[in-house]
């Protein structure tokens, strides 16, 4: 008996969400051998700290990634987000300013063979001011002194609207596209509700049903539940 073909996935046009979630789209980008590192004036008072302690860690990615959605560390227990950055496999680090956490890099090798840059980020005020660079320097030229094959990383279009064009001008390559759906963190209360306030909170249905339910509902459908 011959088998129907899988149906072609047809993405074409608007894909509707359900409520509460949000969607991004997200590029995948990696570099085969080490480039030639970008030139950056030396700038004295910055050095990168390693870090292995939970609540530094979750401070400092919540004030870098607040404004970009960032979330996925943030609901991981202090134990399990301390078996990731303290794995002898990853390297996380504090860029640290005059004494302060500005900026986080991490360096995950876990894949056999290959490094994934997990986290790159610098706090608001920090942005544009060449830590930026620097990071990425550090990032590949500890990449590169591994065996590696290749170093990767995404971005999405929740990040900083520059974060991709300056992978791009790192000597990093795209290769796939993705669309990330997720739960909206602001709902779930993993971030406040006014971060990201670029991408509006849209309430889900039962939210405004709840709101509503003093007075008659207005549409038929939304009478029947
Ligand atoms: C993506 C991100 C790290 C880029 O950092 P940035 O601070 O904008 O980048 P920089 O200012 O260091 O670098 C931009 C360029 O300006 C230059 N520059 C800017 N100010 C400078 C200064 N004061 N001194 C020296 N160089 C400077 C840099 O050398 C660099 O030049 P190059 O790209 O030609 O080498 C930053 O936008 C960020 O953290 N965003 C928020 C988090 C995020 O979205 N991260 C990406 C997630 S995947």
């Amino acid at each position: 008996m011959s088998r129907a073909p899988a149906p072609t996935l047809n993405l074409n046009g608007y894909t509707d969400l359900p409520p509460g979630k949000i969607a991004a789209v997200v590029t995948f980008l990696e570099m085969k051998a080490r480039p030639r590192l970008r030139r950056l004036a030396p700038e004295p008072g910055r050095s990168l700290q390693r870090i292995t302690d939970p609540a530094r860690f979750k401070t400092l990615f919540r004030a870098i990634g607040q404004d970009w959605m960032w979330f996925s560390r943030l609901h991981l227990p202090d134990d399990a987000l301390q078996a990731v950055i303290g794995h002898r496999l990853v390297e996380s680090y504090a860029l640290v300013q005059d004494g302060r956490d500005v900026g986080l890099l991490e360096l995950d090798f876990r894949p056999k063979g290959e490094c994934e840059l997990s986290f790159l980020g610098l706090i608001p005020e920090g942005v544009g001011r060449g830590s930026g660079r620097f990071l990425m320097n550090e990032a590949i030229r500890r990449a590169f002194r591994n065996p590696i094959r290749r170093l990767f990383v995404h971005t999405c279009s929740l990040d900083h609207p520059d974060a991709l064009s300056f992978y791009l001008r790192s000597g990093f390559t795209a290769y796939k596209r993705s669309i990330e759906v997720a739960d909206d963190p602001r709902l779930k209360g993993f971030l406040p509700r006014d971060a990201a306030p670029r991408v509006p909170v849209i309430e889900g249905v039962e939210t405004i049903r709840t709101r509503r339910s003093p007075a008659r509902p207005r549409s038929g459908l939304a009478g029947k539940v």
